[in-house]
């Protein structure tokens, strides 16, 4: 069956749904100016941005591993969440959400490490009466940009540090994103240390190879859901990919959110292909602005 692109339709689906979970992945933050990995902005200088998120290349360089990271920093904290963080960050507050969706759960499992999701929620909670979270409102399952965790096993302290820059031996590195600037060799000991014990530390983000967060919860609530949104997503990484499909095979809907087409959402019962930040609201009857 062709996905049906209707809003209508969706918005009866909506109505009915006891456990919505939402998948989100780099398109949800592209509005607000965060390249996403795959496609046209896929690439830091002259390097694939997925080559250098994992644990070898740390290994290897941390110089140019912090490098990418600290530029990917340095952008997240210049820009903010956009009208499709918003919409799911009120419609996870379920005295909003019991207008459209009366009676649910919801959680917001996102792969984005760039705490966008986390802010405008926080927006949203403080101009609203308090209400007690039911379960989790946001889970940020491969991690946060702004967490540092020491990379020495037996402490593995992670502090969360949102100054700019993070140290002074990468003050200013993120200018240089032309693909012929030269890598800046920067010495371990002038990269981000762990404040307790001082060895090298790394950015406390998920890295390939490495196990994604919260993946007991999220299972729980994958099973449990009868509608699944897919926002913002290619939809090629596990196990955050596979989750839609699950939804399906246990009965339950899927409607894709995305501006292309995307692995598998031939399958799913909705396809609102065009910005998220505009599909979102609108499926979700909230504002854009
Ligand atoms: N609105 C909706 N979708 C958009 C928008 C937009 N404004 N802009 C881009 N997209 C879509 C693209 O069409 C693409 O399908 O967002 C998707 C982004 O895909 P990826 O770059 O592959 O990002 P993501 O799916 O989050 O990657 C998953 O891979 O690199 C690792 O750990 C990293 O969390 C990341 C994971
Ligand atoms: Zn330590």
């Amino acid at each position: 069956m062709v996905p049906s692109s209707d809003y209508r339709q969706f918005s009866k689906v909506l109505s009915k749904a006891k456990h919505i979970i939402v998948v989100a992945g780099a398109g949800l933050s592209a509005a607000s100016g965060i390249p996403t990995f795959r496609g046209a902005g896929g690439l830091w200088r002259k390097y694939n941005a997925m080559t250098l998120a994992t644990p070898q290349a740390f290994k290897r360089d941390p110089s140019l591993v912090w490098q990418f990271y600290h530029y990917r920093r340095e952008t997240a904290l210049k820009v903010k969440p956009n009208a499709a963080h918003r919409a799911l960050a009120e419609f996870s507050l379920s005295s909003i959400r019991s207008l459209h969706a009366p009676n649910s759960t919801f959680t917001l499992i996102t792969q984005n490490v760039d705490g966008l999701s986390i802010i405008a929620l926080d927006d949203v909670l403080s101009s609203n009466p308090p209400e007690p979270e039911e379960q989790p409102r946001i889970l940020e399952m491969h991690g946060r940009l702004f967490d540092v965790k020491c990379s020495s096993k037996t402490c593995g302290y992670v502090q969360f540090d949102r100054s700019s820059p993070i140290c002074e031996g990468l003050r200013g590195v993120e200018e240089l994103v032309d693909k012929n600037a030269m890598d800046p060799d920067i010495a371990k000991t002038e990269l981000p240390r762990c404040s307790k014990c001082n060895a090298l530390a790394r950015p406390g983000v998920v890295w390939f190879e490495e196990m994604p967060l919260y993946l007991n919860v999220i299972d729980k609530l994958v099973d449990k859901a009868d509608l699944c949104l897919v926002v913002g997503t290619s939809s090629t990484v596990y196990p955050a990919a596979g989750y839609a499909e699950t939804v399906s095979q246990n009965g339950g809907q899927v409607a894709v959110f995305n501006l292309d087409r995307s692995d598998g959402d031939e399958d799913a019962d909705f396809l609102f292909l065009g910005p998220g930040e505009e599909t979102v609201p609108k499926a979700l009857r909230l504002k854009t602005d």
